[in-house]
């Protein structure tokens, strides 16, 4: 089976797979900068990253913000011409304080999920870090993208789906899984006609990405 390069805006992926973000301590930068050396998107997890800093327990969040520094230079190390950047979660404590920092040290993409990021626009503007919420549902892509637009002029680069099968903490209730689940592909439906009509309203092409329960290659065909 051959892939199409996923191409967001300038950057291309020639391999169109992105690593998750998972935290704490496993997306870092072996992991990530692998990934982007073999040609996919890696991630890093901004979650908790500088836990193995010696000054951790008493000053985190400042031994987060220098782990995020530390652990993207030594992905880029790995992946010199590679695609490497971050998953920052909404719910965070100090979250602007590390899209800021994500952006200083020249994150190629953020992805931003577990809630929806309202104002990342806002904060990532002036850079060239393309960003992407994650979402779970043709509600939340509608209420995000709709907001960015009348409040930032701006569509998202590309949108991360996280399906009812993915791993991790979802905020799907036990008994609306498996509704989920049977809706699952009508839904993405849903999610990529709206992406779409903002795509078309600003002029771009924005790849709609999914993740969650993709294991063989049936699956990726799917
Ligand atoms: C151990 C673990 C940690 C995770 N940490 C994060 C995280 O920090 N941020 C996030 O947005 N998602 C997190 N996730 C969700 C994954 O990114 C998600 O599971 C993945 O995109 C879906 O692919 P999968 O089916 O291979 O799990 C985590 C998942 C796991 C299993």
């Amino acid at each position: 089976m051959s892939f199409n390069p996923l191409k967001i805006g300038e950057l291309t992926a020639k391999v169109p797979i992105i690593q998750g973000g998972m935290g704490v301590g496993i997306s870092l930068h072996r992991l990530a900068g692998t990934v982007a050396k073999e040609g996919g998107i890696g991630i890093l997890s901004t979650a908790q990253i500088g836990y193995q800093r010696a000054d951790f327990e008493k000053n985190t969040m400042k031994e987060n913000l220098i782990a995020i520094k530390e652990q993207f230079e030594k992905a880029k190390e790995i992946a010199k011409e590679g695609i490497v950047g971050f998953n920052v979660m909404v719910a965070q404590f100090g979250y602007e304080k590390i899209i800021k920092s994500c952006i200083e040290v020249g994150a190629d993409v953020i992805i931003s999920g577990a809630g929806l990021p309202i104002n990342l626009p806002e904060l990532v503007k002036g850079s060239k870090t393309k960003i992407a919420p994650i979402i779970s549902s043709s509600k939340g892509v509608k209420v995000l993208l709709k907001t960015w637009a009348k409040r930032y002029e701006r569509t998202a680069d590309f949108v991360v789906i996280e399906g009812p099968l993915a791993g991790g903490h979802l905020g799907f209730k036990y008994d609306e899984i498996k509704t989920a689940i049977d809706n699952m592909d009508e839904e993405v439906k849903k999610i990529v006609k709206i992406t779409n009509e903002y795509a078309k309203a600003f002029k771009i092409n924005v790849p709609v990405i999914f993740a969650g329960g993709v294991y063989t290659k049936k699956d990726i065909k799917h």
